[in-house]
């Protein structure tokens, strides 16, 4: 990551956010991508791959070696009809690397106030209800993600442009308890684990996020994320409730302004257990791989020492890792990711208070990324994920394998 830059402005930096299809048909089940761009149209790949059969793992399962530590491994998933090519569980190819590697799922976007809530009051489960469905049949765990992603241009259309009348406080604070309550108890304990705020944090200035509509409406305090989180607590007691936002390698700003937020949760007694951390690491910088790593952990260390004293435990959320800036072959690329991964994982599993780890995304043919950062200065797609395109695992599953074997075990 460049210092004092903003990971999507980098990401941004030089694509004007163009959106290509990426190979095998993309994230067309996926909803809206960045900047609130509308949704493309898959484009058709230029070198289409045949439907290929998934490869067996090629040692155990990542959720087992997970298991042998007491920890939790999984992935996020999609939605999408029977016979898509997509990165759903109705996609026997990509289920197959769920049920190999996984022991706990995250919808991708089911659960988001876009899909869940066409309008101020009514409610679309359907699609998410079949993947809860899915995951409970074969005994996985689901984490809900989100109840609360304070970013505007994430919001339906409808509360983009909401008129939230003469007391806007009181009409988003109703807002969000309505979205909370409902969707909780919809599923009650079945979910109970959630994203209950996702980036409240603006990465520019470290403080809370003001350009949204409901921010706007309680001008710009902390109260909503409170409202969440006290909301949630009541109506799942036992639940584990994150504050999920990108700790990547980060900029410092971002890292202090969560920092900053955190103590305050705590001060304010507002009930928040787990700091999510996203994870969308990825080439910022050339040199090595490892060069990379070593100038990275210090600092990344010192912030999560500094999470965990103040009493937060610690998940991995969204893990990938972009490689659209790195240069050389292919199998240099998946090289370098892996130690990349590697470095990654072996800092965050040092913290006991760290209970899971998941990827966003098993396969690179299905990643976000390949819209959200993409392309490639080479047109090649690219490589973000455990799993390549054709299903394959790549060395970057192998590091995670072994980072979670060499992880320290979690107490009871
Ligand atoms: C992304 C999904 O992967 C995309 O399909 C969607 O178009 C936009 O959202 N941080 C988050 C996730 O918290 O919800 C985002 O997921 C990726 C970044």
């Amino acid at each position: 990551m460049m210092a004092g830059m903003d990971r999507r402005a980098v990401m941004a930096m030089g694509l004007g956010m163009i959106v290509v299809g990426c190979g095998g048909g993309g994230s067309s089940s996926s909803g809206p991508i960045a900047g609130g761009t509308p949704t493309p149209s898959p484009t058709p790949s230029p070198t289409p791959t045949p439907t290929p059969t998934p490869t067996p793992s090629p040692t155990g399962s990542l959720a087992a070696a997970a298991a042998a530590k007491g920890l939790r491994f999984g992935s996020t998933f999609a939605w999408a009809s029977p016979g898509a090519d997509a990165g759903s569980f109705n996609n026997p190819n990509y289920a197959a690397l769920l049920e190999t590697d996984c022991n706990l799922l995250v919808p991708e976007n089911e659960l988001k106030w876009e899909a869940l809530r066409p309008s101020a009051s009514t409610f679309n489960f359907a699609r998410a209800d079949e993947m809860v469905a899915y995951a409970e049949a074969r005994r996985m765990k689901i984490r809900g993600h989100t109840l609360l992603w304070y970013v505007g241009e994430r919001f339906p259309g409808w509360l983009r442009t909401y008129d939230f009348g003469p007391n806007p406080r009181l009409e988003a604070e109703r807002l969000v308890r309505t979205h909370i309550e409902t969707v909780i108890r919809h599923y009650g304990s079945r979910i109970n684990d959630w994203d209950v705020v996702n980036e409240a944090v603006n990465p520019s200035t470290g403080t809370i996020r003001t350009d949204n509509s409901l921010a706007q409406a309680v001008g710009g305090d902390t109260s909503l994320l409170d409202l969440a989180f006290r909301t949630a607590r009541t109506e799942l007691p036992t639940a584990e409730l994150l504050y999920n936002d990108y700790m990547d390698w980060g900029s410092t700003t971002h890292r202090n302004g969560v920092l900053n937020l955190l103590r305050g949760f705590r001060d304010r007694n507002v009930p928040v257990d787990t700091l999510g951390i996203q994870s969308h690491i990825g080439f910022y910088s050339s040199g090595s791989a490892q060069s990379i790593v070593d100038a990275q952990v210090p600092a990344m260390r010192a912030f999560l020492d500094e999470v965990v004293a103040l009493g937060y435990k610690l998940k991995i959320t969204e893990f990938d890792v972009n490689d659209r800036q790195r240069a050389g072959s292919i199998a240099q690329r998946d090289a370098d990711a892996a130690v990349l991964t590697r470095g990654w994982m072996d800092l965050l599993l040092s913290y006991r208070q760290l209970n899971e780890v998941l990827v966003w995304g098993m396969s690179d043919r299905y990643s976000w990324l390949q819209s959200f950062a993409g392309p490639r200065a080479d047109g090649t797609p690219l490589r973000p994920c455990p799993y390549d395109a054709n299903f394959a695992a790549k060395p970057m599953r192998q590091a995670i394998l072994e980072s979670l074997e060499a992880a320290p075990a979690r107490g009871g």
